[in-house]
């Protein structure tokens, strides 16, 4: 087996870790909608912020049988590389995985990491991998899926006005694309909320948000072909930023909606403004996204506050995944 780090302009080994990785998700995540070779070499460019994962490609011949990420940040968690190994389904129980593994550990170790990170969906092959590997599981995330052909309108809005009365200081904004230059500032230490987010027993540092990185996450979603939607809850007396939560709608397949960050600043809580922010976001895709099928969100298992009001708007589990930690 041969490994290959790959390139975003490398077309034909773009293919062909697309082929690997649409493979792998049809045998163990057939929810998934599959990538498309815009869509990848989006995801290659531009990541989730700007600072891609190196990609990987492992071939037999002319055969393409694996594929590999490693994720690290300059922002915070430099103690950390993240790990993505998966192998064709057709060429398992191998010693590929292991193989292709073996090689992202000497970059994390070369590079001075001294914790790395794997995760795959909740299977056998995925605990007994990790395990075998020294891994331990430290987090779990689950993937619930809103229908939008399913939701219960007159449930949503009567929901919607609940939350409206009792978040009455609050006011709602709507934004498309770039937040404006002059709300980076107040917006980064917004975001950083979502730092209260359950990690459960992973070993990772809050995340540090700054205007640039803010600037550098929408320049990415956008770069990606990606629609931005932002919903902002404002405090009405100070004009304090309250709470967020983001959509992003894909252009080549307006049919595939993510939900980003959902947060509320630890002080403005108790005011339902989770629920007003996402029933707000819910009634603007109806009116401007009619393409929009589904919504795709992930969770901390344990993260209940978050989780009741994506149940309360009909959002159901479609997956769980499995996150392991060890250290180097
Ligand atoms: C997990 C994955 C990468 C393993 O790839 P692989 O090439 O089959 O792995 P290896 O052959 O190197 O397996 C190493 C060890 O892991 C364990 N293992 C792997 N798959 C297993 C399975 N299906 N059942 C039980 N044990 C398994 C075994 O201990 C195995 O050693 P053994 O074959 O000598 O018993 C592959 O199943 C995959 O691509 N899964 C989807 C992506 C994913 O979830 N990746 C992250 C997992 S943490």
């Amino acid at each position: 087996m041969e490994i290959h780090q790959v390139s975003p302009d490398d077309a034909s080994r773009v293919r062909a870790v697309l082929a690997v990785s649409n493979a792998v998700s049809e045998a163990d995540s057939p929810w998934l909608p599959p990538h498309t070779e815009q869509s990848m070499v989006g995801a290659m460019r531009h990541g989730w912020d700007g600072e891609p994962a190196v990609r990987f490609l492992a071939t037999d011949g002319d055969d393409a049988i694996g594929a590999a990420a490693y994720s690290t940040s300059t922002w915070d968690n430099t103690h950390l590389a993240w790990l993505e190994v998966s192998v064709h389904p057709d060429h398992r129980r191998r010693g590929l995985g292991s193989e292709i593994l073996a090689e992202l550990l000497t970059r994390a170790s070369a590079e001075g990491r001294t914790s790395v990170g794997i995760d795959g969906w909740e299977s056998d092959s995925t605990r007994a991998f990790a395990a075998s590997h020294g891994f331990d599981l430290k987090a779990v995330e689950v993937m619930r899926r809103q229908v939008m052909a399913d939701v219960e309108w007159p449930r949503v809005t009567s929901l919607h006005e609940a939350a409206r009365v009792a978040a009455g200081d609050y006011e709602l904004v709507r934004r498309v694309g770039r937040t404006p230059e002059e709300e980076l500032p107040s917006l980064a230490v917004m975001t950083a909320a979502i730092n209260d987010a359950p990690t459960d027993d992973l070993d990772i540092e809050d995340e540090v948000f700054t205007p640039t990185r803010i600037q550098d996450y929408e320049s990415a979603q956008l770069g990606r072909g990606r629609e931005l939607l932002r919903v902002l809850a404002r405090h009405r007396d100070t004009g304090e930023l309250a709470g967020q939560t983001v959509v992003v709608v894909e252009q080549e397949r307006p049919e595939l909606g993510e939900q980003h960050d959902t947060s509320v600043v630890a002080k403005h809580r108790g005011h339902r403004l989770g629920l007003l922010l996402k029933t707000e976001m819910l009634g603007w895709l109806r009116e401007t996204q009619p393409r929009l099928v589904s919504l795709d969100t992930w969770n901390a298992e344990s993260n209940d506050h978050m989780i009741a009001v994506n149940e309360q708007l009909g959002y159901r589990v479609v997956g769980r995944s499995l996150a392991f930690q060890r250290s180097l």
